[in-house]
């Protein structure tokens, strides 16, 4: 057999999806074959056999949803590369995976999972469910022919209107970056590349090609980019998305202080940065760090094609500088196991993979109000009346690029002016009403909610009314904070029908609650996914308790917003995935710096109306003997007690109130806790480093003050249940 047969049979292997001992009988001609080389090594040794033009070919992508005439083999989703079979580089084939692998394209007949959103899994408090969620659609990505997903959003909530907040992990960047990371972790278990994005500061819809966020460098490390790098050096995704929107005025993919300097430079990032699709404006986007421009389709030119062939031509950019490029790209298709494990298409059990999202779901549901014991529902033999939000046929998802439509899902239509990408509203197909009447022990009556006078009838009838308020969030648009379509004044007629009311919210964001007084019971269930019913009325009937915790505060107003006008809303015009922005460009003046969330609210003693870290159980729990250690780090250790009646989860939280010279809180470190009735557990918590430092913009460094720093432990931001300080050493760390 010649080398050129065993190259033709090595490219047969990766055709026929054969594993990583096929490459046994590889040619030391070839030797980036190798597995047991590092990524590095590989990818060095295999662009020294690369022409210009094939290192370019892996420097812009395809959007196959928009090919004319998409090759054969080719899945009509976000993004494709063609592979190159001459070096066994295998075609990169991407797909939006927030919350699933989404079917952009495929229509609704898709078997992949939706899970629960964001902040429903950011209500968990657990990195370990977020590894699970991730390895979940790992798999689906793998089992549907992808090598790369467009997942982890790590975008801080900086506006609790943001259309994509359901897409990312809440206000904390402790938090949120813990959850991001483990995610990442569990997709690229895989041998799936995962991303990052969109780095940084897409922290609204509105005007989202336009706009520029405004803020200062110490700020921006302490917060959006704090959740970045936790999220990044925990997680190593294989790729890292920039985003759409400006920065102090350069566009993110253009901006060489945060591709190259923070990314690459501060934080070692050794992966590959993708744009945006359509984020690509010119070729300043090389020379600021950007290795690979998205959906060539929808740009105005592929500048990363033949204007990126002509500068290194002329010698505007140097041939090492996209040798390092491409080397990014394959480096991570190395690291990830792409190149040597290529997708295993088929035997997809949406079953078993919906179960993981139920867990998600069960756990992030969060308990706000339970007056007079009114849920769970277990104990009641009466009438109960379910009223609204379609809780007789689903549940409701967010939409846009992250859209997973499941077989059977409801679709209705969106409002108007609104994107309508997936064709519309579209509703899980997990019915909470079926999931109800599974479980009660009386009759479980229904009312659509069109008819408020219907509704309070039906309400007045029952021993418990439920309502199911929705609110519909998007990508591409933001959410007013109040309930649309009079739900408010449905809930308001059926609470004034029947004391014992329960409002259950299927929302992307926080919402305000006029009638907060006036109702016995409100859960907070996110959108939920592929068995929202179920995980739903499993909270509702009390057979797991209540554990979710808010990531996000749920303001008493607008007025207690840092900016209660959204910006930019005046000149927004709906759009779909990066159209041409006509609307003039404006800034976001993000004055309130890294007080974001409930540090907003402490720093400006604000009482919102759900705290950060808020959620009920169906059991008590007792704290005591806080015992805190200073010095070098920081830790505290106390006693948790289940002092209730039943088994349930306890997420105690420490939080910083004030370092040396100043108030200030933070989150500093979290435990998600299990205890039987009348169970104790010493609980010890240690404040990640990073979170008791300031970002010192002469030196550069992490800087931490000597001195006496306060700390509580509670329940959630507002509530310290154990207060006590430490003193600590000055310390300064590289960034
Ligand atoms: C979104 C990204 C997405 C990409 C590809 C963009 O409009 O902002 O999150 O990955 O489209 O679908």
């Amino acid at each position: 057999m010649t080398s050129k047969h065993l190259v033709g049979a090595a490219c047969a292997a990766i055709v026929l999806g054969l594993g990583a001992g096929a490459w046994a009988a590889k040619p030391a001609a070839e030797p980036w074959r190798d597995a047991r080389l590092s990524p590095d090594r590989r990818a060095d040794l295999l662009l020294g056999r690369m022409s210009l033009d094939e290192q370019i070919a892996l420097l812009h992508g395809h959007m196959p949803v928009l090919m004319k005439t998409a090759p054969p083999g080719v899945i009509r989703s976000a993004g494709w590369i063609p592979g190159q079979p001459r070096f066994g580089i295998p075609a990169i084939a991407e797909s939006d995976a927030s919350l699933g692998v989404a079917n952009a394209g495929r229509g609704d007949q898709d078997d992949a999972t939706p899970l629960p959103s964001g902040l429903a899994l950011a209500s968990t408090f657990s990195p370990e469910l977020a590894y699970a969620g991730g390895a979940m659609i790992g798999k689906e990505a793998r089992q549907k022919g992808f090598n790369v997903l467009l997942a982890g959003g790590a975008n801080l909530a900086r506006d609790p209107r943001n259309g994509r907040n359901f897409e990312y992990l809440g206000e904390d960047p402790l938090l949120g970056g813990l959850l991001d990371a483990a995610a990442i972790r569990g997709i690229q278990s895989s041998h799936v590349v995962s991303t990052a994005k969109h780095y940084a500061l897409n922290d609204q819809e509105t005007g989202r090609q336009v706009l520029s966020a405004r803020i200062g460098e110490a700020a921006l490390r302490e917060s959006d980019l704090l959740e970045f790098e936790i999220a990044i050096k925990g997680g190593q995704p294989g790729a890292v998305m920039c985003a759409y929107n400006r920065l102090n005025g350069t566009y993110a993919c253009e901006d060489p202080f945060l591709l190259t300097q923070v990314l690459k430079h501060d934080w070692g990032y050794r992966g590959w940065v993708m744009s945006d699709w359509g984020a690509v404006h010119s070729l300043a986007s090389a020379k600021a760090g950007l290795d690979q421009e998205s959906g060539a389709e929808i740009d105005k030119q592929v500048f990363f094609d033949a204007p990126l062939k002509a500068a290194v031509r002329e010698g505007r950019i140097p041939a090492r500088q996209v040798r390092e490029m491409a080397h990014r790209v394959l480096r991570s298709l190395f690291a990830e196991g792409v190149y040597d494990h290529p997708p295993a298409p088929g035997g997809l059990d949406a079953k078993v993979d919906s179960l993981v999202a139920e867990r998600v779901a069960e756990q992030g549901v969060v308990l706000l109000k339970n007056e007079g014991g009114v849920l769970p529902l277990a104990a009641r033999a009466g009438k109960i009346a379910v009223i609204g939000g379609h809780a007789d046929a689903g549940v409701m998802s967010g939409g846009g690029s992250s859209q997973v439509i499941p077989r059977n899902s409801i679709k209705i239509p969106p409002p108007r002016g609104a994107p309508a990408w997936g064709g519309g509203i579209v509703f899980h197909p997990s019915a909470p009403l079926a999931a109800m009447r599974a479980r009660a022990r009386g009759e479980v009556a229904f009312a659509d909610g069109s008819d408020p006078n219907v509704a309070a009838a039906l309400a007045k009838s029952a021993d418990v009314a439920v309502v199911f308020a929705t609110q519909w969030n998007s990508e591409g648009v933001d959410a007013p904070l109040q309930l649309t379509g009079g739900q408010d004044a449905l809930i308001e007629a059926v609470a004034a029908a029947n004391r014992h009311t329960v409002v259950v919210l299927e929302t992307g964001n926080p919402v305000l609650m006029p009638w907060i007084d006036k109702v016995s019971g409100v859960v907070e269930a996110w959108y939920p996914g592929a068995l929202g019913g179920e995980a739903i009325a499993k909270v509702l009937y009390g057979e797991v308790d209540a554990s979710g915790r808010l990531p996000i505060s749920f303001p008493a107003s607008e007025d207690q917003l840092p900016r209660p006008e959204l910006p930019g809303l005046k000149n927004a015009l709906p759009e779909g995935p990066a159209t041409a922005r006509p609307e003039p460009p404006f800034d976001v003046d993000y004055s309130e710096g890294s007080d974001v969330g409930y540090r907003w609210y402490a720093a400006r003693g604000l009482k919102p109306l759900f705290p950060f870290g808020y959620g009920l159980s169906y059991t008590d729990f007792r704290y005591g003997g806080l015992e805190t250690r200073g010095g070098q780090g920081l830790s505290v250790s106390f006693t948790l007690t289940n002092t209730g009646r039943r088994a349930g989860i306890e997420t105690p939280q420490l939080y910083l109130a004030s370092g040396p010279h100043r108030a200030q809180q933070r989150l500093l470190a979290f435990s998600r806790i299990a205890l039987k009735p009348g169970e104790s557990r010493k609980v010890t918590l240690a404040a990640d480093p990073r979170l008791l430092a300031s970002w010192d913009e002469a030196s550069h460094r992490w800087k931490r003050d000597p001195g006496r720093y306060e700390v509580f432990v509670g329940r959630n931001a507002a509530d310290a249940e154990l207060k006590g300080d430490a003193t600590l050493t000055a310390a300064t760390a590289a960034p």
